[in-house]
């Protein structure tokens, strides 16, 4: 395969920091964009360059400038619901104003693609159908969706005004090595860290709203396939990443105590406003343009998550020791 230059914005974070090691392991000439305002630079292998530059800046027409990316794979968001409730304009100035500004970049030095994390956990809003196909209806329900989308739009206008390639994947929810336990995108790493640390997780609401949890290495292919495959103009270019089953909270709950050995009783409080009772992305045009499919089964998926956070604690505490 073509190596290509790839330019990451997010690759210091969970899932961008997971598509850079694949980009490498392909041969692939890597970039990092990020702020580091929620990734670690430790999450970035040495072979890829990192630029600590906010995708809001000016600087980061000279990172493009420097490294004549042919692909940006954009990663880098604020990626809190409850944030963008509460400061819709730092949710937007990042979010939107960050992605015109990586848009706008991309337009003058030339990239070819642009591969666009979108949510189809969050702009959907309640699914009409059990698993909700890219062409249901949106109904964003916080800024952070409304961004989302609106990112979707400006990508068209792009691809219609300057000619630029673009691939929008949806993503479900997202789980796997390298979630952030702080972060309240991810109910895994909240449920794993809470175990690990011996705290009484919470449930809201009944537990029996509905996720798609699809594992962030199946995430990854669904990148390199929308990266490389060349996709003819009237193929449709936004693609549901998700497992197409549904999982209830209490299920995962009770899967993961499961793993852990654990008898922790999680706590109950009431449900939040806003969440979804039902979030599950059909996946079937992921497979028939993208030749993508999740393969990781949840259950495996949670154990490497848990080793994953294990290791990490083991290694943490060897350098304590040795402290
Ligand atoms: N995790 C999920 O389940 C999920 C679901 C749907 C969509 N997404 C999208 O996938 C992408 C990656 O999410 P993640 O879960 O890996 O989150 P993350 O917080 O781990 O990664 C986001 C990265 O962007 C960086 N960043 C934030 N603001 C920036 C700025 N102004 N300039 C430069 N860098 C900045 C952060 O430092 C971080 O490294 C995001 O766009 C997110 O909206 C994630």
């Amino acid at each position: 395969m073509r190596s290509s230059r790839i330019l990451v914005t997010g690759g210091a974070g969970f899932i961008g920091s997971n598509v850079v090691d694949a980009c490498l392991a392909e041969g692939h000439d890597v970039a990092v964009v990020d702020d580091l305002s929620t990734g670690s630079s430790a999450n970035v292998p040495g072979a890829a360059r990192l630029y600590r530059v906010d995708i809001r800046s000016a600087e980061l027409h000279d990172v493009f400038r420097r490294e004549r990316p042919e692909i940006v794979s954009h990663h880098a968001a604020q990626i809190s619901v409850s944030r963008s409730v509460e400061d819709p304009m730092f949710d937007a100035a990042v979010n939107v104003l960050g992605s015109l500004n990586v848009l706008e970049a991309a337009r003058r030095h030339g990239v070819r693609r642009v591969v666009f994390a979108s949510s189809g956990g969050a702009i959907y809003g309640e699914p009409d159908q059990p698993a909700a196909e890219e062409r249901h209806p949106c109904r964003p329900r916080s800024p952070y969706a409304v961004a989302k989308l609106a990112v979707e739009h400006y990508l068209e206008g792009y691809r219609a005004t300057a000619g630029l390639e673009t691939v929008v994947l949806r993503y479900a929810n997202v789980y796997g090595p390298r979630q952030d336990p702080r972060g309240e995108a991810g109910v895994i790493a909240v449920f794993i860290d809470a175990i690990r640390a011996g705290r009484t997780p919470i449930i809201y609401g009944d537990g029996e709203q509905i996720r798609d949890f699809v594992y962030v290495g199946d995430v990854v292919r669904a990148n390199l396939a929308a990266q490389a495959r060349t996709l003819a103009s009237q193929e449709p270019v936004a693609f549901n990443i998700g497992t197409g089953h549904g999982t209830s909270v209490n299920a995962l709950w009770r899967a993961l105590a499961t793993i852990a050995d654990s008898p922790i009783e999680p706590k109950r409080e009431p449900a939040r406003a806003g969440d979804l009772l039902r979030s599950v992305l059909d996946p079937r045009l992921a497979r028939e343009v993208l030749g993508w499919t999740a393969e990781m089964d949840l259950v495996a998926g949670l154990r490497r998550t848990w080793d994953w956070f294990a290791s990490r604690t083991d290694a943490a505490d060897a350098v304590g020791g040795r402290r």
